[in-house]
């Protein structure tokens, strides 16, 4: 019998890459969304590529009862959990709307799962929960050092999943921090589709390229780096969707709780992520270096050894791929 997973944020940019993932490793998945910030055309996107009628909950997590009835009868084995608002500067301008969604949302969620026997739950952390920090590459035991509010809702998240199953032994947590997510599903119907102006890098360079931005701004570019650019750790969304699948499969086959960071272990500079861009698409995309960004890091790329030893995560897809992919989504020559 397959084992039922609730998907919460399953419409959404990672979320809907990992619904594909779980559906072909053997899952039967429920995605939970309100739809905050995903098109309502994902679901029906999700039947064409996995040719396997959705199940959709339309529901806000910061409703209680509603989070309590949707896993009324249904029972979930585990639950992946995605909902969630990500903009960092929104974040320290809405600080209460993030705690709403990121803590008091999860917080449903947790009771929900406790009063219905759900005891293995995977949970999106990010690799912002690390802040700035000189130890490079980042490991899973670096002090954590949130700098804006929507990293402090994350470390809120791990922290308080970390209690409750300290509490309750029979609960067993998968934390993933994911580094720079970045491409899209090789069918091209779903990808990274920001209702928002985006403002993290791969986005900002197809806006550019599509023509939608006039040029895109390098924040710095006197960074003690090779090319003075600021270095990121890149990893395909279809090996993170990959990387919930593991965690997963080591939740209910194992029972080992874990935290690992999700990242392909290689930095890659603006400098770098823009040529490759232009290489994929076959001509020059206007930039212009200016001031960098405030709250920035120089150099951010995760120390892989853990995920790759308690999960047997490695990530497959290079930069190419995730360029290739983000363009065949996004792309409109
Ligand atoms: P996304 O915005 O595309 O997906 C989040 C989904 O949650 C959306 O479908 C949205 O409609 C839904 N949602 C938001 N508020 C909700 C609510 N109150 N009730 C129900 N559903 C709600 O974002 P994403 O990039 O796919 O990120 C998914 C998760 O991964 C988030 O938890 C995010 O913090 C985390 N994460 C993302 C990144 C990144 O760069 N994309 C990096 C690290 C961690
Ligand atoms: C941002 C978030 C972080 C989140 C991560 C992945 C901040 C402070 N941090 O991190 O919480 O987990 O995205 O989604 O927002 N760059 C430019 N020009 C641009 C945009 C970006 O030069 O228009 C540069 C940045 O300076 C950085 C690199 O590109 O060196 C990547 O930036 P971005 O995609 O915003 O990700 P992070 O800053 O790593």
């Amino acid at each position: 019998m397959k084992k039922r997973v609730l998907l919460t944020g399953g419409a959404g940019f990672i979320g809907s890459h990992t619904y594909v993932a779980l559906v072909s490793a053997g899952y039967d998945v429920t995605i939970l969304d309100n739809f905050e910030n995903a098109q309502k055309t994902v679901p029906a996107r999700l039947e064409q590529i996995t040719g396997t009628p959705i199940k959709l909950i339309e529901c806000d997590i910061r409703d209680e009862q509603a989070v309590m009835a949707a896993f009324e009868g249904r029972d979930f084995d585990a639950v992946v959990h995605y909902a969630a608002l990500k903009s960092v500067p929104e974040s320290d301008a809405d600080p209460l709307g993030y705690h709403q969604t990121n803590c008091s949302g999860l917080i449903h969620v947790a009771a929900a799962m406790q009063a219905h026997g759900v005891n293995a739950i995977v949970f999106s952390s990010s690799a912002a929960v690390y802040g700035s920090t000189d130890d490079i590459p980042i490991a899973e035991d670096t002090p954590p050092a949130p700098q804006n509010v929507y990293a402090r809702t994350k470390l809120f998240g791990e922290e308080f999943l970390t209690s409750i199953a300290a509490a309750n032994p029979a609960l067993r947590t998968g934390i993933l921090r994911y580094f720079n997510p970045v491409g899209a599903h090789p069918s091209g119907l779903i990808g990274e589709d920001p209702s928002l102006p985006p403002t993290n890098l791969v986005p900002v360079i197809a806006r550019v390229a599509n023509r939608q931005l006039d040029k895109l701004m390098v924040f710095g570019g006197a960074y003690p780096t090779p090319d003075g650019t600021g270095i990121r750790d890149y990893i395909h969304v279809l090996d993170l969707a990959e990387g919930h699948v593991l965690s997963l499969n080591a939740l209910l086959n194992e029972g080992q709780s874990h935290l690992v960071n999700l990242g392909t272990g290689r930095g890659y500079s603006v400098l770098e992520v823009l040529r490759t861009y232009e290489d994929v698409i076959g001509r020059p995309i206007p930039h212009e270096i200016v001031d960098p960004r405030p709250g920035d890091a120089a150099v951010s790329y995760a120390k892989t050894a853990l995920a790759k030893s308690l999960l047997g995560f490695e990530a497959r897809h290079g930069l190419k791929s995730m360029c290739e992919s983000n363009w065949a989504f996004s792309g409109k020559d």
